[in-house]
């Protein structure tokens, strides 16, 4: 197959990840006989620095001409102190907009390999932690209308949270499917007790839970949620929640592994195109040192084969291949512990590439 990617890399240590990651798409294209063709675009600080805007028209057509985007990571402290509109993260917000990359994918797994990483207790870990959020992510108070006013001599701001049924529909539909290929368990969060977003959130959730009966249906209040999450995290398999909450939540979730660098993620329309990334950030502390860990980039694009290319062979191989290499004790720093094999972000690509 021929596949048009449109490669993302942004800022820290968002190139240094996307090199390995490229590396490992181009030897499963030689593996299994597909052409993997990529055009590199600016996003985040890097385009600000070149262009004086966080990604260009020309970059977001080129990520809709595309079959699919892979993105590393955006921002840094350099571009702290742009007006909101230039800021590195409005580029990754427009291009989920237009893209309608409305279901974000956050798995959660604890690698047994790593278990020790986790700070929670061992009881509380022993039977894995294998959990997956479905965020919504282009609608709420990250899109809604926002603005700052002057009213009776001071400032007042305001931001607005609007969901439509339709929006709640098509998420909850994601997440019932995505449950019931599964576990069926399935989760939604919300604060139905007191934010009217919510209350509609709730009754269409309920709507759809009677079209899958065989799925297991729980309503959670986003705050004893984040309670559950630490308390109980293996009563969770699929959480369905809106943007804001979700933001909060998938770093909560992500945290129970101990090994954030680890974590990809996919945001998905309703035809093939997602956009898939790691879920850290720029780590703009190590950029450049080749110490940054490439497997949250590795994996998203096993997540990239799976979910948009129907290339589920492909993408078994690539998470056997992570699996082999931690079996056989390589770390790079972020999940080193006493015994293991340390290795650069570099070195850990060729480990990965090595095993396919
Ligand atoms: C995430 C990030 C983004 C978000 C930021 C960078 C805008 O935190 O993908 O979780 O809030 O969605
Ligand atoms: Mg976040």
């Amino acid at each position: 197959m021929n596949k048009k990617i449109t490669v993302l890399s942004g800022d820290g240590i968002g190139p240094e990840i996307m090199a390995q990651a490229i590396k490992v798409l181009d030897k499963i294209g030689e593996k299994y006989g597909h052409k993997f063709e990529y055009t590199y675009v600016d996003i985040g600080g890097c385009s600000i620095d070149k262009y004086g805007v966080p990604i260009t028209d020309e970059g977001m057509e080129k990520c809709k001409a595309s079959d699919s985007v892979l993105l590393g990571a955006v921002g840094g402290p350099k571009w702290d102190g742009c007006p909101a509109n230039i800021r590195p993260e409005k580029a990754l917000l427009a291009v989920r907009k237009e893209l309608e990359l409305f279901a974000n994918l956050r798995p959660t797994k604890l690698f047994l390999q790593l278990a020790d990483a986790s700070p929670l207790k061992k009881e509380i870990t022993q039977n894995g932690i294998d959990l997956l959020i479905v965020r919504e992510l282009t609608g709420g108070v990250y899109f809604g209308p926002k603005k700052t006013e002057e009213v009776n001599g001071e400032l007042v701001a305001t931001d607005v949270m609007p969901y439509s049924e339709h929006e709640i529909e098509r998420i909850g539909r994601v997440a019932f499917e995505t449950a019931m290929k599964r576990n069926k368990k399935l989760a939604s969060v919300d604060k139905a007790n007191v934010i009217e977003t919510s209350r509609l959130w709730r009754k269409v959730m309920h709507r759809l839970s009677e079209e899958y009966p065989e799925v297991q249906y729980s309503d959670v209040l986003v705050d004893n949620a984040a309670m559950q999450l630490i308390k109980n995290p293996t009563q969770f398999d699929v959480i369905v929640t809106e943007n804001m909450f979700g933001d909060i939540l998938s770093d909560e979730a992500s945290m129970l592994t101990g090994s954030i660098g680890m974590m990809p993620s996919a945001s998905l329309s309703s035809g093939t195109r997602g956009m898939y990334e790691p879920i850290h950030g720029s780590a703009p502390d190590i950029a450049g040192k080749d110490l940054a860990n490439p497997l949250g980039t590795i994996l998203s694009v096993a997540m990239m084969l799976r979910y948009s290319f129907d290339m589920a062979k492909e993408a078994d191989d690539i998470e056997a291949a992570v699996n082999d290499v931690l079996d056989e004790g390589y770390r790079t720093a972020d999940i080193m512990q006493e015994g293991a094999k340390r290795v650069s972000c570099t070195e850990m690509g060729a480990l990965v590439l090595g095993k396919l």
